[in-house]
């Protein structure tokens, strides 16, 4: 039974939607701070290297596989392998995973975006501001975390019901450009901040000191995070993309633009960072968390003339970024239940959003009233984080290399690519899927768990 597909009617629209989705606080929140906490210039050299190579070979994999089949994860990865059918429900697993945390980042986001549109901004510029919000200690209802979650949770579930995502998606696509030129204007006055300069050049400049397996380890899990990659996203996309669409064409487009787009958020925040550190570079990477982005811009916006209206303009934008990624996460989730369970869209929209208030609670108290328990030594936002990023992704990545590379073999990539165009980076693409990436992802994998047996220390 074969149900016909609607597809992107243009090759822009797929690039599009597809680049709407990848850009998110991924690239503006995550990147960041990973780049501050992981020597700066060596990530940032690394992580590029990752993209070029590993970034665009999962891509070009996921997007081909997802246009051959005409099937979303689940269904793709058994008709490609039967054995391999429980790789699409692993895959799944990981947006299950990361949307309750998604939202909870996403109500931090609300609530900068209140305290500057009522001229609280510039207070919230205040050293312990966010360490005293996210651990639920300042007094207030309106003050506690709990509050701008759910309202953050509210707002994807009004759009995902009322199924209006495509009227928040097309006010989002003419907003990123101008979140681009806000960011280039924030950025750039960041460079004028009196110690900025040797921000620049920490971040900017490798040094190989720097370098060791965990700036590989937190590069490649950012990269998956950041362009979806490694969670059946990508092959749900490609199972709408028409089959005239230039595949190689498409994924540099898309990389290009998120890569882009992080490097631009990175330079909004850690010159400046290091700036207010005193250029103590070395402080820089022991305080960069997960709370980076909301405690450095507040700071630069209140040195900034009409900073008030800057933070305003910038965290509303923000908040559109988030959006349209919340609600394309929550979607993967519903149409799974969907397809699935074969229950209505409604009900289980409701029952998504329902799991997603209850598992984001524990990463919206685990920095306050929950840190207590620490699983695995850490808070729950950054546990969740740790699960999907650091382990669930490579393995889904490693099986997707091993069942690509050597079980149906790279050839069925490259003659769907070459069903509409050229593959350059023919040679690359074999050598990476087959060897370099599974061989690598081992590596990683096999780090991470003997850090966490306590073998090895960062
Ligand atoms: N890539 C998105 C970001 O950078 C986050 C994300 C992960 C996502 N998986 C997704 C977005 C699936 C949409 C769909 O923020």
């Amino acid at each position: 039974m074969k149900k016909e597909r609607s597809s992107f009617t243009s090759r822009l629209g797929f690039v599009l939607a597809a680049a709407g989705s990848a850009v998110g606080l991924g690239n503006l929140w995550r990147f960041p701070y990973l780049a501050a906490k992981y020597g700066g210039g060596t990530f940032l050299l690394v992580y590029i290297i990752l993209a070029i190579t590993f970034g665009f070979t999962l891509m070009i994999a996921e997007i081909a596989i997802g246009r051959n089949t005409r099937l979303s994860c689940i269904g793709a990865y058994r008709k490609l392998d039967q054995r391999f059918g429980f790789l699409g429900w692993l895959a799944s697993l990981v947006p299950v995973i990361i949307t309750p945390y998604y939202c909870v980042i996403g109500g931090w986001v609300v609530k900068y975006l209140v305290e500057f549109v009522t001229g609280n901004g510039l207070q919230a510029a205040g050293d312990s501001y966010f360490a005293s919000f996210t651990a639920a200690q300042l007094p207030g209802v309106f003050n506690s975390p709990v509050i701008w979650f759910v309202l953050y949770v509210l707002l994807n579930a009004v759009v995902v019901l009322f199924g209006v995502e495509k009227g928040i998606e097309k006010v989002s696509r003419v907003m990123m450009p101008v979140l681009v030129i806000l960011s280039i204007v924030i950025a750039g006055y960041s460079l004028t901040i009196p110690g900025a300069m040797d921000g620049l050049k920490y971040y900017l400049l490798p040094r190989m000191e720097d370098f060791s397996i965990f700036t590989v380890l937190a590069a490649m899990g950012q990269l998956f995070y950041s362009m979806s990659l490694a969670m059946g996203i990508m092959i749900t996309y490609g199972s709408y993309m028409q089959k005239d669409n230039i595949l190689e064409h498409s994924v540099t487009q898309i990389e290009v633009f998120d890569t882009g787009f992080a490097l631009l958020a990175g330079l909004m925040i850690i010159p400046a960072m290091v700036a207010f550190s005193g250029g103590d570079t070395a402080l820089v990477r022991e305080s960069a968390g997960a709370g980076l982005m909301f405690g450095v811009l507040p700071k630069v916006f209140e040195s900034m003339m009409f900073g008030g209206v800057i933070g305003t303009i910038f965290f509303l934008l923000v908040l559109l970024a988030a959006l349209t990624s919340s609600i394309s996460l929550t979607e993967t989730i519903v149409s799974i239940l969907v397809d699935k369970l074969h229950i209505g869209r409604k009900p289980a929209t409701v029952g998504v959003l329902l799991g997603v208030l209850l598992l984001g609670l524990l990463s919206c108290l685990g920095y306050g009233p929950l840190s207590a328990i620490q699983p695995l030594g850490m808070a729950f936002l950054d546990f969740f984080d740790f699960i999907s990023n650091s382990i669930l992704m490579p393995i889904v990545a490693f099986l997707t290399c091993i069942l690509v590379g050597h079980v149906v073999g790279p050839k069925f990539i490259i003659d769907e690519v070459e069903t509409s165009g050229a593959f350059h980076r023919k040679k690359l693409f074999v050598v990476m899927i087959r060897w370099i990436a599974p061989v690598m992802l081992l590596m990683i994998l096999g780090t991470e768990i003997l850090k966490f047996l306590g073998v090895i220390s960062v």
